[in-house]
């Protein structure tokens, strides 16, 4: 691939972006991302962003789950383009943030922090009109570059992020419905969630491990409490989850072993049954996906302790660069919530 710059990355990126050079869907996302868009427009933008995030979540690192949750749910809709973030949309009153599988969402505000900060570390020392100077780096990409600082903070491990993601005006409740994986899905349900996005199963496997970290409200795995099935959920992991959510806890974490940190302890968990979502013991139905649950379950067996988190740096550059919008269409937005005023 000729994009300038591209052959100087570090190789974990140079191998994630074979899958790109492959998949013809991605070659809009390689007209539009580049790997030194932010950093020539304004160098230091993507440290001020990192500074910001990690004040804003200073007091409560859950919020940095929420950020990357954030993230998936922007690029399952519309591509990575920040329609997850408007409280507006030129083609519907009602927002993706008003849809069932949004409610649940947090960590917009370190978003708008991240926004705040990296703008006003771009306008300084520019003379701007009154009104203030042009925005120079999208909320899609300001997300991007967010998601990947939280999985610095929350599993100590660290991937590049390409830039230039357009913003986009449109925002619609009922995509996010009919878009983002529910919780009662089956495999095929979820193969095809992804595929339809160029994912595969192995990163349908991988990024379910983000799954090691933040919470989730207890209406969204209920129904597996009702009737324990003692083949898909254990029974005393099942009773302790019944037992918090009566006794009016609104939400549990996901990880009961590593709670706050974000490691391969989803795979171990969900190996043994402990795991919160019908979806995620899913993953155990299919012969494919559950080998690479032992693989990244079982990794103290295999030479290199860190096939997942290697797998997890690749799997998030390429659903960040799942990218819908053409390389004139969209905005770089002035504030996250709202599109532009012309
Ligand atoms: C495979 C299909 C997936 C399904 C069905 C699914 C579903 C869910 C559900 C239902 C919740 C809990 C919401 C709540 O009750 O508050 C949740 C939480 C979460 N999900 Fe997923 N998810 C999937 C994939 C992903 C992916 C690909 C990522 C990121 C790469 C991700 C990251 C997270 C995180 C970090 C949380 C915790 C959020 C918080 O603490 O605020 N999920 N997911």
């Amino acid at each position: 691939m000729t994009i300038n710059g591209a052959r100087i990355l570090l190789p974990t990126v140079y191998n994630c972006l074979i899958f790109a050079i492959l998949l013809p869907l991605f070659s809009t996302a390689d007209d539009i991302l580049l790997p030194l868009d932010v950093k020539s427009k304004c160098p230091g933008a993507e440290d001020a962003i990192t500074k910001a995030v990690t004040n804003a979540v200073a007091g409560n690192k859950g919020l940095c789950a929420g950020v990357l949750r954030l993230h998936f749910h922007d690029c399952f809709v519309r591509g990575c383009d920040a329609s997850v973030l408007l409280d507006n949309s030129t083609a519907n009153p009602n927002p993706e943030k008003d849809s069932i599988p949004n409610k649940t969402l947090r960590g917009f505000q370190v978003i708008d922090a991240a926004k705040i900060a990296v703008e006003a570390y771009c306008a300084k020392n520019k003379s701007c009109p009154t009104n203030g100077c042009d925005p120079v780096v999208s909320c899609a990409d300001v997300l991007a570059f967010a998601a990947r600082d939280c999985v610095k903070i929350l599993g100590d491990f660290f991937y590049d992020v390409y830039s230039g993601r357009p913003d986009g005006t449109i925002s619609i409740a009922q995509e996010a419905v009919d878009n983002l994986p529910a919780p009662f899905f089956n495999i095929t349900q979820l193969q095809s969630s992804f595929a339809k996005k160029n994912l595969t199963l192995e990163d349908l496997t991988v990024l379910s491990g983000a799954h090691s970290v933040g919470v989730a409200h207890c209406s969204s795995f209920e129904d597996r409490l009702t009737s324990i099935n003692s083949s898909q959920i254990n029974v005393a992991f099942a009773n302790s989850l019944k037992q918090k959510c009566t006794n009016g806890n609104v939400t549990v974490p996901q990880d009961y072993v590593t709670p706050d940190y974000l490691d391969n302890q989803y795979f171990i968990n969900n190996l043994n049954n402990t795991v919160l979502f019908f979806s995620d013991f899913a993953l155990r139905t299919n012969t494919i996906t559950e080998d690479y649950m032992e693989q990244f379950g079982n990794n103290y067996k295999l030479s290199n302790p860190n096939t997942w988190k290697d797998k997890f740096k690749c799997a998030m550059q390429k659903m960040g660069r799942i990218i819908e919008l053409g390389p004139n269409q969209g905005e770089i937005r002035k504030v996250c919530s709202a599109i532009n005023v012309s």
